[in-house]
């Protein structure tokens, strides 16, 4: 916990450290007025911070640059996390809803399939909206309209997706605050950016990145964080090619992007029910919790659960293997008197002649 962090009486947690439990969705004890306090006070100190202001002025600037980004419609929000619990995911909030009122946005909507259901009420309070179910970040912009999608460290899966629901000229009517494409590109291997981050690499030839410097009080609520646009010129002949190669849509297996058959595990009767309060997923998210490797952080251990599986594969052979030397090769013990003649083709006195 970094000393900044201490002057503030708020719990404290690290979205991606919240263990299992907290994950149950038991938010009986939660208060959404004392939420609701919460987010109002750090709307306040996000407002005045160096970070909101250079943002703004950021996306103002490039409004200036793009005439059809003028006027923003609608601002869609993916992958918020646990606000009522986790200050990144709060301080998000407020940064986006700030944004919402400077840049007279009419509404935000929100998606994460982990919100729990005061959560959206306590959204909806706020009079911002829920899309429900899971479109895997596939939101498809209407003509016509202009939007800024946020998503705060989400899986480069949701990026891709939204990426691949929108692909071609609608493009250039989208402004995405996201991790920025170029560290998400940094931190794959070539294998696993065609299968997780396709058309985030092709996607890169064409947009324009600007880093959000991050100088925000606690360093890992905006950290690796970019606008990134794509300008319209880019909508020429020379590209025509590239639209009509977006592939088939993606798949992934990639435990930390919530799929849309992982929501239906446990909705069964009750449509109300929370996925993480399936078995399944609480199992899933356990395992992958344990062994996670991020895109943000050089991770030692990274390779340590394959390398540990590789040792145990390793051993399992080898004990096979010993096993079919010594049934083939070594020798059965000492032999009967009856099996060493045998043997040598004697007979012992009391075999038949
Ligand atoms: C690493 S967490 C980031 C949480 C928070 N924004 C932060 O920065 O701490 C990734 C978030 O993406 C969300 N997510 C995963 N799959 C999703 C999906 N299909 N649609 C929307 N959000 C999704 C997760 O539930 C989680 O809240």
């Amino acid at each position: 916990m970094g000393k900044n962090r201490k002057k503030f009486s708020q719990k404290y947690y690290k979205c991606s450290e919240l263990p299992a439990s907290d994950l149950q969705d038991d938010d009986s004890e939660i208060n959404p007025e004392d939420i609701i306090r919460r987010i109002n006070d750090t709307k306040a100190d996000v407002k005045s911070s160096q970070f909101y202001r250079d943002s703004l002025s950021t996306i103002v600037g490039v409004q200036e640059r793009e005439n059809q980004l003028r006027k923003i419609d609608k601002i869609i929000c993916f992958g918020l996390g646990h606000f009522s619990q986790c200050v990144s995911s709060r301080t998000q909030l407020c940064f986006i809803s700030q944004l919402k009122e400077d840049l007279s946005v009419d509404e935000i909507l929100f998606q994460d399939p982990i919100f729990s259901l005061i959560e959206k009420e306590i959204l909806e309070k706020l009079r911002f909206s829920v899309i429900p179910g899971n479109l895997e970040g596939k939101f498809i912009v209407n003509p016509g309209e202009i939007c800024l999608f946020y998503l705060p460290h989400c899986p480069k899966q949701l990026t891709n997706n939204f990426l691949w629901a929108n692909w071609g000229p609608t493009l250039s009517k989208i402004l995405l605050i996201s991790n920025a494409f170029s560290g998400v590109l940094i931190s794959q291997s070539k294998a696993s950016q065609e299968i997780n981050a396709g058309l985030i690499l092709k996607a890169e030839e064409f947009t324009e990145e600007i880093p959000l410097k991050n100088s925000y009080i606690f360093t890992d609520i905006f950290n690796d964080t970019a606008l990134h646009h794509f300008p319209e010129k880019i909508f020429k002949e020379k590209f025509l090619r590239l639209w009509k190669d977006k592939g088939p849509e993606p798949i992934y297996s990639d435990p930390e992007f919530i799929t849309s058959s992982l929501n239906r595990l446990n909705i069964g009767e009750n449509v109300n029910e929370k996925i993480s309060s399936s078995p399944v997923v609480q199992y899933i998210l356990t395992e992958f919790r344990k062994n996670k490797t991020t895109d943000e952080t050089l991770c030692k251990a990274k390779e340590e659960l394959h390398f540990m599986a590789e040792t145990y594969l390793c051993y399992l052979q080898s004990q096979r293997k010993v096993q079919l030397i010594r049934t083939q090769y070594s020798g059965r013990g000492e032999r009967t008197i009856s099996d060493t003649a045998n043997l040598v083709g004697f007979k012992l006195p009391h075999d038949p002649k």
